[in-house]
């Protein structure tokens, strides 16, 4: 699922060290069992919890204790849960502080997953987002500051006079952040064409309507693209891509996005194989990944233990592979794909009538079945 490229702890002497970070709500309810399963799976990674959020600000007096900073920064990754805010410094650190730059978000569909789609047998595609600029983090101020912008004397629309009450948002795109994402999905497209894929990478942007920003990705990618002979690249305004996620997912490869477009459209995608409960991610940087599903922490769930699990799990097979154990990797997908093939144990998201407890006791029998 992962290519080479983003496998950079192969040549590690030692067992890795992974930090835990459960997160808030019902987060811990799927981290705690995909920790266990990796260790049945690989006993000689060392664990290493730390606290976040309330739990961490009932011990130390602080969400985001430097106990927590420091197993982040001396472990070889971390594998996060989900914030529901109070975590969020710690999702803040993750991506800005260890420069985490691209967000890796597999689409792929399995038999047995409660898609709503007439085919969902030809959806197998990878968002690939910026996981550090646009939107995030917030950079918000009041409007009556944009007269003074330079550029402001060029826009279409003029400031809104300085009466007038309301507040803005900044978007950056710095060309360093969006020349590394096109090179990354050109070297994920490259890696997924070697396993038989088609090896189109698609930009999907808005930019007919902003050509600085927008369009200036668009260049980047496009160019990015031309220099890898055996890639082709095809492109749609933003608004049109997100349609064709549901009309023609089987046209799709490598899905190059913007932060907040990808994230919306992560979830839009998410939806098309069957829902978050299934979807996992992997946040690449030069010196660090961490992994986390797509979903958040799901709220309306906490403490009822049905929960699914399996988005995390899989995000857990991401990081297995990042860490170089591919097989044991493959291994948990296989379970996974197992399990909802004979639709044994699903959780109610997924039709089925178990809990998160019952789920996971599938996928350890079905994990120790395959040995
Ligand atoms: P959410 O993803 O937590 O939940 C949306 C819906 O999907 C809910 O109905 C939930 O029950 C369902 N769902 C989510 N995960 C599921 C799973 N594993 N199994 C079954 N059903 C599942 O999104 P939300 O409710 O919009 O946000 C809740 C909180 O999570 C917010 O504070 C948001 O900011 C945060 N969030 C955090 C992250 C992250 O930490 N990376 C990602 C997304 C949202
Ligand atoms: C995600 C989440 C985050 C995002 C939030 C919690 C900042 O929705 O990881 O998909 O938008 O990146
Ligand atoms: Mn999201």
């Amino acid at each position: 699922m992962i290519p080479s490229f983003f496998c950079r702890l192969q040549t590690l002497s030692r067992p890795p060290t992974v930090c835990v970070i459960a997160g808030d709500d019902a987060a811990p309810e799927v981290m705690r069992p995909t920790v266990e399963i990796l260790r049945i799976l690989v006993p000689d990674i060392r664990f290493v919890e730390a606290l976040s959020g309330r739990e961490a600000h009932e011990m130390y007096g602080d969400e985001f204790p430097d106990a927590t900073r420091e197993k982040i920064d001396t472990a070889d990754c971390t594998l996060f849960g989900a914030s529901g805010g109070p975590s969020r410094p710690v999702l803040w650190y993750l991506r800005w502080g260890k420069e985490t730059f691209v967000n890796v978000r597999p689409v792929l569909w399995y038999p047995g997953y409660r898609s709503p789609m007439l085919h969902p047998e030809y959806i197998d595609y990878v968002i690939i987002r910026d996981n550090l600029e646009g939107m995030y983090p917030p950079r918000e101020g009041d409007v009556s500051e944009l007269g003074a912008l330079t550029s402001s004397k060029s826009w279409w629309q003029a400031p809104p006079k300085e009466e007038k009450h309301g507040a803005y948002a900044v978007r950056i795109c710095t060309d360093e952040q969006m020349y590394r994402l096109a090179v990354s999905a050109c070297e994920l497209a490259l890696c997924r064409q070697s396993a038989g894929y088609p090896g189109i990478v698609t930009l999907g942007a808005k930019y007919s309507i902003l050509p600085r920003t927008d369009g200036r990705l668009r260049t980047i990618v496009k160019e990015t693209v031309h220099t890898y002979p055996s890639l082709s690249y095809q492109e749609f305004l933003i608004d049109d891509l997100a349609r064709r996620l549901i009309a023609s997912p089987e046209t799709l490869d490598v899905v190059v996005l913007s932060n907040e477009h990808g994230d919306i459209l992560a979830d839009v995608a998410s939806g098309s194989i069957g829902g978050l409960g299934l979807s996992p991610s992997a946040c690449y940087g030069e010196r660090y990944a961490y992994f986390e599903p797509v979903h958040g922490s799901a709220p309306d769930l906490a403490g009822k233990g049905i929960i699914n699990p399996t988005a995390m799990l899989l995000s857990g097979a991401m990081m297995l592979t990042y860490l170089g154990y591919t097989e044991q990797g493959k291994h948990l997908e296989r379970a996974i794909e197992q399990i909802y093939r004979a639709g044994v144990g699903l959780t109610r998201d997924q039709g089925g009538t178990g809990d998160t407890m019952k789920f996971v006791e599938a996928v350890v029998e079905s994990i120790v079945s395959m040995k």
